[in-house]
């Protein structure tokens, strides 16, 4: 029997933790250097690099991390069966009772091996936008060679903008996550060491029973 977060798992949680960190810190001062919002400048004290140009190096540095674990990540999720036995689906309408029920403090999270509907939306959600801050940062990033990329924001500007709302995005999503993480403890503990085992996928077990009855 395996358990809840596979070793593998683990690994690539903590590696784009680190590396969103990474990405965060020095989007924040490259963004410094030439603000989109003349009311809005990041503190040196929570930017990486001393200067634009060590952001931008950092940034290059995260982007190869995140981009590569997080395609492991999706490719063992798609693989294993774990989106498909964990994330999905999503059922809107218990989105809205375990939501309301979150709001009034009264979520359960007894069992660790199943999420919710709304840290499934939330993940999903994570997932996605992550997705899309990928497309949109090659788009700054090359906008001649990935012209197509920068047309599904309409233009540069409208690439940058996605760029910074999906780096708002994620910040929201990380204090959530890290709030409700520390509120039970137990889940982090989890993330750490592989949490309670559970069975193989009950798909995989059906398809083997007609050959261990014969
Ligand atoms: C920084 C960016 C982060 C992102 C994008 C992120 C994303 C995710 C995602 C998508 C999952 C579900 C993974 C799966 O089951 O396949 C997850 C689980 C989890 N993450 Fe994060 N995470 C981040 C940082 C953190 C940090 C800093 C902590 C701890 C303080 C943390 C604690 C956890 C825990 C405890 C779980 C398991 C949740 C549970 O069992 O209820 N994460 N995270």
């Amino acid at each position: 029997m395996k358990r809840m977060h596979p070793a593998v798992v683990r690994i690539m949680h903590w590696t784009n933790a680190i590396a969103m960190v990474i990405m965060i810190m020095s989007g924040w001062k490259i963004y410094n250097d030439e603000v989109i919002f003349g009311f809005l400048h990041f503190p040196d004290a929570i930017t990486l690099g001393p200067w634009a140009q060590h952001g931008l190096q950092w940034h290059f540095f995260g982007m190869w991390i995140l981009g590569l674990n997080g395609l492991a990540y999706l490719i063992y999720g798609l693989v294993s069966g774990r989106f498909r036995r964990l994330l999905l689906p999503i059922s809107p309408r218990e989105v809205i009772r375990e939501a309301l029920a979150a709001l009034r403090f009264r979520l359960q999270h007894a069992d660790l091996t199943h999420y919710n509907a709304v840290q499934k939306t939330l993940y999903v959600g994570v997932i996605l936008v992550i997705i899309l801050q990928v497309i949109s940062g090659l788009a700054i990033w090359k906008p001649v060679q990935f012209s197509f990329l920068t047309a599904l924001f309409y233009d540069f500007q409208g690439a940058r903008l996605a760029h910074f709302f999906g780096m708002v995005a994620i910040c929201l999503f990380i204090v959530v996550h890290v709030s409700l993480a520390l509120l039970v403890p137990k889940t982090l503990l989890a993330m750490i060491t592989g949490g309670p085992r559970v069975d193989d996928d009950p798909a995989a077990r059906a398809s083997s029973a007609p050959a261990s009855n014969m």
